[in-house]
């Protein structure tokens, strides 16, 4: 097998294997995390500014979501050039500069990977298009003639996850209508037809590529869609978009995909150091989740159904055992995620009533919000496995719910005619400094507006204050680095509870989380370590507030 050297060297490659099992990953959204140049977007040199900022949280890996050459229909998830830089985040000499700054800082980076789709500006993509209908390049989408006698209805009945149907009609090139292609999402992002074996050969060049740029990983965008059923069969229903996450649909979760990230993994094998595949998979249960995480496919895969759980004490313990259960038979890490680019934030879900969903309009009760937020980040990262924590939410951010809708810049949100795609309120650029334009983000504004009081959010506001939420990030992070029983592994051991608190014990270490409105007495299990709010013990009793995590040694 083919050693490729390795480019910059990763932290302790070579030294410390599986790195990934326990990692806490940090996601930074490029064009919201720090703006380099003054163009009020963010960018690759502002990224790398502020890793220092990362290295200091105390998180072990950054996984950036793209940066590629994108005409930006998607934010981003779009891609034109997967091997280029889009120019308003910067160049590809950029990009090995932060990847080396962040291996100088102990960092890794794992960079998000694009496949299910391209841009329709991806040049095989217009290529395809200006050939016309008997075109082979056709042949690396999904190109259908229409239904109807002119040809004029789509060739099924699927719908984009982004609201209408999922077919766009083409014009041939001598102006007459013509076939329609498939695009799960905008249709601005085609989807790849991955039977093609060009298609497959692109992509494992394209792992390459950037595993010789010396990246650690990829998160890989939609890996649950890659394949979809023989002969594109219709549903038979409309409104498809509810029956996602519960039953198996013909565009997602196929079988086939596994193949694709069998073949990925010896790629990865083909480098030194310890690289890792990260399914961004939407299945419809933790067990189907699993399948992407079996010894020789991917490494990890999000959690997706502990994102959506409730901040409810039973609900939580259910998907906490489910998702070790499933994961321990393949032997991968559980990983846990409360927030990320494409939901509210946890701050502003836990201020609302349970119900809602993961895409809220509705402030709520922030005060209520934060606390509930700052217990569920403890009791998440004193979980076993790996942990995956969204820009701005280690400063408590809230989502930003009255942007006005002409400023929105997500396609679902106008594709639902503003019905639905609330996603731009957790992508309004974060806040490093009380004052100044854009608080620190940049020098030039904000692509997206910061509400008023975002400077007492900042960076630059809460370091320093023992109470704020981002010390509680730091310190808990340091204690899970210290403190054995914290970090990796598979299972926890739950202790006797009052009904509404969680109770678990690891090793050394132990955890109780109130999630009720109420004061719950406990008897104290050992010598508190920390808590995400203040507490009293006193002698053997404690009593824990409400809404409140506890972390012990024992
Ligand atoms: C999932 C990404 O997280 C999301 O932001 C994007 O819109 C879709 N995939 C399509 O690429």
């Amino acid at each position: 097998m083919t050693q490729h050297l390795a480019a910059p060297a990763a932290p302790d490659s070579g030294t410390r294997t599986d790195w990934w099992r326990d990692a806490v990953i940090y996601q930074v959204y490029p064009r919201s995390f720090a703006d380099g140049n003054g163009d009020g977007m963010g960018d690759l040199e502002g990224i790398r500014a502020r890793l220092p900022h990362l290295r200091d949280l105390g998180v072990d890996a950054v996984w950036l979501s793209p940066f590629y050459a994108s005409p930006q229909a998607d934010a981003g998830y779009d891609v034109a050039d997967y091997r280029a830089i889009d120019p308003m985040f910067g160049t590809l000499h950029d990009a090995d500069a932060v990847i080396r700054d962040a291996h100088a800082l102990d960092l890794r980076i794992i960079v998000d990977l694009v496949p299910n789709h391209s841009s329709d500006r991806h040049d095989w993509f217009r290529r395809a298009l200006a050939d016309g209908p008997r075109s082979p390049l056709r042949e690396r989408y999904h190109f259908r003639p229409g239904k109807g006698p002119g040809g004029e209805l789509p060739p099924n009945d699927w719908e984009s996850i982004f609201g209408g149907p999922a077919w766009t009609r083409t014009t041939d090139p001598d102006g007459t209508p013509g076939e329609w292609y498939l695009h799960l999402f905008a249709p601005e992002q085609p989807d790849f037809n991955w039977e093609h074996p060009a298609v497959r050969d692109e992509f494992r060049s394209i792992l390459r590529f950037w595993l010789d740029m010396g990246v650690d990983g990829f998160r890989v965008d939609v890996a649950h869609g890659l394949v979809k059923a023989e002969g594109l069969p219709d549903i038979g229903h409309h409104d498809q978009l509810k029956l996602l996450g519960n039953d198996t649909m013909p565009f997602f979760d196929q079988d086939g995909v596994h193949d694709i990230y069998r073949s990925w993994r010896h790629v990865l094998a083909e480098y030194a150091g310890d690289r890792v595949l990260v399914a961004e998979a939407w299945t419809p249960t933790v067990e189907r989740t699993a399948h992407y995480v079996r010894p020789d496919e991917m490494h990890q895969a999000f959690n997706f159904q502990y994102l959506g759980t409730h901040w409810d004490a039973a609900e939580l313990r259910a998907v906490i055992d489910g998702s070790l259960a499933a994961m321990r038979p393949v032997g991968a890490p559980a990983t846990w995620v409360l927030s990320n680019h494409d939901v509210t934030r946890h701050a502003t879900r836990f201020a609302n009533p349970a119900g809602l969903g993961t895409q809220l309009r509705t402030p709520g009760d922030r005060a209520l919000g934060l606390r509930r937020a700052r217990a569920a980040t403890l009791l998440m990262l004193a979980l076993p496995g790996s942990a995956y924590l969204y820009q701005g939410e280690e400063l408590g951010l809230p989502d930003v719910t009255d942007l006005p809708d002409e400023v929105r810049q997500d396609p679902s949100f106008h594709r639902a005619q503003g019905q639905d795609g609330f996603r731009d309120g957790c992508r309004v650029p974060i806040p490093w400094a009380v004052d100044g334009p854009s608080y620190g983000f940049g020098t030039g504004g904000s692509w997206l507006p910061q509400p008023a009081g975002w400077g007492e959010l900042s960076v630059e506001a809460q370091t320093g204050d023992p109470t704020s939420t981002l010390e509680l990030y730091r310190e808990a992070l340091r204690v899970r680095r210290t403190q054995p029983g914290l970090g990796a592994g598979d299972g926890i051991e739950w202790t006797g509870a009052p009904a509404g608190v969680l109770a678990f014990r690891r090793a050394e270490f132990a955890c109780t989380a109130n999630t009720t409105g109420e004061p719950v007495r406990i008897v104290a299990p050992g010598r508190m370590l920390l808590a995400s709010g203040p507490v009293d013990v006193t002698g053997a009793e404690v009593e824990l507030p409400a809404d409140t995590t506890v972390w012990w040694a024992v």
